[in-house]
């Protein structure tokens, strides 16, 4: 099997002709413009980390007094050059073809915009590339650090039963969910459980991980896990209220499915490297049936597993 270099793998490597999903994403966008809007003011300095088309970078570039903006791919670094010559302010943004790694700008900057993101955390290394950044600009400038945007992000994972027949067919791979789109194809089975949070001015985890139990809200099918990603674009301390963007949600199926009742519980276990290939998320699930025994308080669990 040829194998392919990490840089060169799906999320980290996006063809420019796939861009214009991602500026065709309402909530991205206009969610990213407000935050942007909210925490520049004038006379900031903004870097950006992975520019793409150069769009955070413009929104950046209306108010700041200079955005730097790095991308490592050519032809992104040709495309971002077109968006700031055609746009109004795009002059004073700085489009510098370097890996997000080894960057750094010649001064401190006040914000750093980094939308390196995939749900779950996984393919791109918006985690590896702000904890290197981070590490890199205290050596070169000491406090304080810039402001993120965006500032943080939960994680939550909920059992679900999945669809997963088209056209007659039974196909089960894993499938990216618009979270602003209610689908017809998901049931949920039970709440969300949070199951990890970033806040990328302090320490970050290396591993998304977690060994936790949910309790079952309804009875069906538990064939799939569905993973949610939110991201805390900026928080406003003025309107005590966040300005936030979800990724795609990720239902991922499991080999084996299992009957479940409302009450049973779900114990779910998975660790995995952020930015690892999709692949790394494995999880395994237990199903922990109360039914037997109620009705309480004398409840005997009868484990069930699922691979
Ligand atoms: C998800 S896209 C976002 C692009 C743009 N910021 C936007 O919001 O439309 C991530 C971008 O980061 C770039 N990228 C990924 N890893 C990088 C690295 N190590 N150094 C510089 N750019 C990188 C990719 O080429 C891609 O253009």
């Amino acid at each position: 099997m040829t194998s392919i270099c990490e840089s060169a793998q799906l999320g980290q490597f996006i063809p420019v002709q796939y861009h214009h999903n991602m500026l065709l994403d309402e909530a991205r966008m206009q969610g990213f413009r407000e935050a942007i809007e909210y925490v520049v003011k004038p006379g900031m300095k903004v870097l950006e980390l992975g520019g793409g088309t150069g769009v955070l970078s413009l929104f950046a570039s209306r108010t700041a007094e200079k955005v730097w903006c790095v991308e490592r791919n050519p032809a992104l670094v040709a495309t971002a050059r077109q968006t700031f010559a055609r746009n109004y302010r795009g002059k004073i943004v700085e489009v510098v073809e370097a890996d997000a790694f080894d960057y750094l700008p010649p001064e401190p900057v006040d914000v750093v915009i980094c939308e390196m993101l995939h749900v779950a955390l996984l393919r791109e290394k918006q985690i590896e590339v702000i904890d290197s950044f981070k590490k890199r600009y205290l050596q070169k400038f000491g406090l304080p650090l810039p402001v993120f945007v965006p500032e943080a992000c939960i994680q939550a994972v909920q059992p679900v039963q999945q669809n997963f027949v088209y056209e007659g067919c039974f196909i089960t791979t894993p499938v990216f969910q618009n979270p602003v789109v209610s689908g017809t194809r998901t049931v949920s089975l039970a709440d969300p459980a949070i199951f990890q949070s970033f806040s990328y001015d302090s320490e970050l985890d290396m591993r998304c991980s977690w060994h936790g139990t949910i309790a079952a809200t309804a009875s069906g099918t538990l064939n799939a896990l569905r993973f949610i990603t939110k991201n805390i674009l900026a928080i406003s301390t003025r309107s005590q209220s966040t300005i936030d963007w979800h990724n795609a949600y990720l239902v991922l199926p499991l080999a084996e499915p299992q009957q479940i009742e409302a009450g049973d519980m779900i114990a779910i276990e998975f660790s995995y490297p952020v930015g690892a290939p999709l692949e790394a998320l494995q999880p395994k699930v237990e199903v922990y049936s109360a039914a037997i025994a109620r009705p309480r308080p004398q409840v005997t669990f009868q484990r069930v597993a699922i691979a």
